[in-house]
């Protein structure tokens, strides 16, 4: 049987919960242990902890200590870290996975593993690898880091007649070039008007009080307009709260539920964006939304730069550094049950997916590994994928760093035991082989293999 490995459930595959081969979930939800050494800025969390009980268990310690976890309370933080992980204070302190200090795993042998008992390259890949290729996290040593007693927020929408399409613009020139304490995000959508436009929401963070914000965004971005009256400050931790959509009213502790409201069903894509996109691009867009699949559809732009440039592409294998001006997130929900829904709903996600490819990163079309998407590719089911068939969706995940990820997988795991969709493979059973003897190779490929270990007896 595979193993799956649950820590927050939230894969945008299901991956932690899900197989189309018999499997058992390892769920970490008892192992939620929070330690907080305050003295040394650090702390110990559990594998099966959320984001939302880490930020919490941090506010009750202190006012100006945080960490750059994700936007989601329920996410949990092993799939986080181990994908990456990133919110509003990324441009500052970069991912969640720049700011680990050690591990625990248990690897294929069933060892207990800290850092430094594991391999060194382990640790690195353990960190933007994606999580489940190379063994069960049980505990993460984070960083904390320094945030402000106050900080501000604002949410300012405009729609195409507010000129939506000239800021989106500007944004494109300035959003990775600001103050680092500034992080500027854009969410597009449908507008509920009379006549069709769309909504261009500039929502914000900043490390700071709304005295210094304003002056910097009259400097930056004047053309927003953005007025005192438009930002709100709060503590940080309130902050969390507010921009995972509880208001600042309800009790710090709804942090701590694991369940959300209002599930509904979505498909989301992800893309970078390395050139400014032409108003063009955009032009052609925006009919896209007023298609009826489009109802619930959003796109968020996530800006790079700052903390994001001065990180190397290898330090660990979250590729995506300087260079990047944003993140896109493709995402279209629905509240309807059933297979002719879906499908209608995954096909309007694929044709703006390519209808985007000319205005993103190309060669590879970069993606982030914790918005999996199964659409770039996928390993065999049951069988072995070579390290060339699985290159067509590492590349696009983890760029030059895929090599050294499926190095690591052969160093620590080289019968592929840790395996699914889009686990890291194996190169030691399989393309070893195939080198000596590539007569083979299209004979084996796509094979369905029973047990990794047939391939040896095969050949
Ligand atoms: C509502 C929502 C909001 C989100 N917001 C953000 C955000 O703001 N920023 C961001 O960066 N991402 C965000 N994400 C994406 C999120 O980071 C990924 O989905 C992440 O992988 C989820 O982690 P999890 O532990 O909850 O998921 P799981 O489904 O439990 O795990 C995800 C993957 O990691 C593996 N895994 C889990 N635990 C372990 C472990 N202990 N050891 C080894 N492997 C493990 C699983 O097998 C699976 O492959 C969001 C997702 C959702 C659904
Ligand atoms: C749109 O931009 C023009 C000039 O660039 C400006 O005069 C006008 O006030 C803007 N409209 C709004 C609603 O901001
Ligand atoms: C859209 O606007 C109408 C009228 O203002 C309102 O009744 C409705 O609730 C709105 N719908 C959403 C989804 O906000
Ligand atoms: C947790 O969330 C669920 C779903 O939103 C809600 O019904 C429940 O009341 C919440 N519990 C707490 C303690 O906030």
């Amino acid at each position: 049987m595979e193993i799956r490995i649950r820590s927050g459930g939230h894969d945008y595959e299901g991956l932690s919960y899900v197989s189309n081969v018999p499997f058992v979930v390892i769920d970490l939800i008892n192992l939620r242990e929070i330690q907080i050494d305050l003295e040394n800025s650090n702390a110990w969390v559990q594998g099966g902890a959320t984001v939302g009980e880490l930020l919490y268990k941090i506010s009750q310690k202190s006012k100006t200590l945080g960490f750059p976890a994700g936007v989601c309370p329920t996410v949990g933080v092993s799939g986080l870290i181990s994908g990456g992980g990133y919110g509003f204070l990324m441009r500052k302190y970069g991912l969640s996975a720049d700011n680990i200090l050690d591990a625990h795993i248990i690897d294929v042998n069933g060892r207990v593993l800290d850092r430094e008992a594991m391999d060194e390259d382990l640790f690195w890949a353990i960190r933007g690898g994606g999580g489940a290729s190379f063994g069960v996290i049980i505990a993460w040593k984070i960083k904390l880091v320094h945030v402000p007693s106050t900080v501000t927020l604002f949410n300012v929408p405009r729609t195409l007649e507010q000129n939506g399409t000239k800021l989106i613009r500007k944004w494109q020139l300035v959003a990775n070039k600001l103050d680092e304490d500034l992080n500027i995000r854009i969410i597009l959508e449908r507008a509920n008007s009379s006549t069709p436009t769309i909504k261009v929401t500039f929502e914000s963070l900043f490390l700071g009080g709304v005295d210094r914000l304003i002056p910097l965004m009259e400097e930056k971005f004047p053309e927003l307009g953005l007025v005192k009256e438009d930002c709100n400050e709060m503590s940080w931790i309130e902050s969390v709260l507010y921009l995972a959509g509880f208001t600042k009213n309800e009790p710090l502790e709804v942090l701590l539920n694991r369940t959300h409201d209002g599930v509904l069903f979505f498909k989301a894509k992800s893309d970078y964006v390395r050139d400014p996109i032409p108003d063009i691009g955009f032009e052609g867009l925006w009919p896209m939304f007023y298609e009826d699949e489009a109802k619930a559809a959003v796109l968020i732009f996530t800006p790079y730069g700052g903390r994001m440039d001065e990180i190397s592409d290898s330090e660990i294998p979250f590729p995506h550094r300087a260079g990047n001006i944003y993140k896109i997130q493709h995402l279209v929900f629905w509240k309807e049950k059933g297979d002719e829904v879906e499908k209608r709903q995954i096909n309007w996600m694929r044709k703006l997916y390519s209808y985007m490819e000319p205005f993103v990163s190309k060669s590879p079309r970069a993606a982030y590994v914790n918005y999996r998407d199964l659409d770039i590719g996928v390993n065999n089911i049951n069988g072995f994928t070579s390290y060339k068939k699985a290159s067509i969706w590492g590349l696009k995940y983890f760029k030059n760093n895929f090599k050294k990820l499926a190095m690591v997988k052969t160093k620590v795991d080289p019968l592929n035991f840790f395996r699914n969709e889009q686990s890291i493979p194996s190169m030691s059973s399989f393309d070893n082989i195939t080198t000596m003897h590539s007569s083979i190779l299209p004979c084996l490929e796509g094979v369905q293999l029973e047990f990794p270990r047939a391939v040896h007896a095969i050949v």
